[in-house]
């Protein structure tokens, strides 16, 4: 290659530098600085086309090309960056006066969730046994045949099974759990031979036809008290106190003789209705009463299973409907509002 052709390059890269930087001081938008890039300094730009053909100089004459090519490529760049600078503020202002907020529109209004009448219950439930000594413990949704019933005093084909319709699985030894009542075992293997007190809350499930009175899933609240010397008067007491925290003091209530395969004996609490005062009306049937939970000694095989000596020690468990209460007390009437997933539900109450 000549010297002739060092010359034109040389002169073209001058006339490039010389039109990109006019080009630059005329491009009055980001965007239009976005084009220039291209034209100029991209993979397919007029510096980088020149600096691409460096290669077809001869060595002697390379380098003071290369340099001079470079030197023009940074001081673009350079340039290139400031006016970008000067342009980003200047749209910045533009938009800010052009989006100015107008603070006498109305607000939008925030919407702000609400707690499931469940949760609240639940809540209400933990504090008022937590006041008591009582913990929570959690239990497993998906059972053995063993915990839902062996356990709990109800062999293979005891005919007291058939008051928990229950989803059994593929696998013969595993339900789903009809009640919390398995958990009063797994607390029990747990925390043997130390005293208990604890609620274990949690899911249960029915095979039964759902209606507004049940569910094929509902919550349950379970309590469990385990020690020497417990009595049938200590499980009277922790009901009433917990009865007269939920309902008010001096809520009437009434105990009445029940059968559970794992209490012995066993009772289901009323208390006085809520809506009647125990006048009677619709909800309570006419009786005045409404049934809470049920309760009872824990059963001396029950004990056993969970490793405690029933000559030594004994207890007393209960077992209540969260659900059940909070349709009481918030005036539900039908308890597949619950699982619906419906806004409305919850806007409704409280
Ligand atoms: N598990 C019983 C039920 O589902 C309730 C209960 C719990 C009764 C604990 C007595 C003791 O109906």
């Amino acid at each position: 290659m000549s010297n002739m052709d060092q010359q034109n390059i040389l002169q073209q890269l001058e006339q490039i530098q010389q039109e990109a930087s006019a080009a630059l001081a005329s491009a009055s938008t980001t965007e239009e600085t976005r084009a220039w890039h291209s034209e100029y300094l991209g993979s397919k730009g007029r510096l980088t086309g020149i600096l691409r053909s460096l290669g077809s100089l001869s060595p002697q004459e390379r380098p003071l090309v290369g340099k001079r090519a470079n030197e023009i490529k940074l001081a673009l760049e350079s340039a290139l960056e400031s006016r970008q600078a000067t342009l980003e503020l200047t749209e910045l202002e533009t938009a800010r006066s052009k989006e100015r907020v107008d603070v006498t529109l109305p607000g939008r209004p925030q919407t702000v969730g609400k707690i499931h009448p469940t949760t609240r219950v639940l809540r209400e439930i933990y504090a008022i046994f937590g006041s008591m000594g009582f913990q929570i413990y959690d239990s497993p949704e998906v059972e053995t045949d063993e915990y839902n019933f062996q356990f709990l005093n109800m062999p293979p084909g005891h005919p007291a099974r058939d008051m928990w319709d229950t989803f059994y699985t593929t696998d013969p030894e595993l339900l789903l759990r009809t009640h919390t009542s398995p958990g009063q075992v797994h607390a029990m293997r747990q925390y043997a031979p130390e005293t208990i007190r604890v609620i274990l809350p949690g899911k249960c499930f029915r095979y039964e036809p759902v209606s507004a009175r049940s569910e094929s899933m509902f919550y349950q609240v379970e309590g469990l008290a385990v020690g020497k010397n417990i009595t049938f008067s200590d499980l009277k007491g922790v009901m009433t106190s917990f009865a007269e925290q939920l309902y008010g003091p001096g809520h009437a209530m009434r105990f009445r003789k029940s059968y559970f395969p794992f209490t012995e004996p066993s009772v289901e609490v009323d208390i006085a209705c809520v809506l009647c005062n125990g006048k009677g009306c619709p909800i309570c049937k006419y009786t005045g009463w409404l049934e809470i939970l049920g309760a009872g000694m824990v059963h001396p095989h029950v004990l056993q299973a969970g490793g405690y000596d029933p000559a030594e020690y004994s207890g007393f468990a209960f077992g209540m409907g969260p659900e059940r209460i909070a349709m009481l007390k918030y005036g539900i009437d039908d308890i597949r509002y619950f699982f619906s997933n419906d806004v409305r539900f919850l806007e409704r109450i409280g």
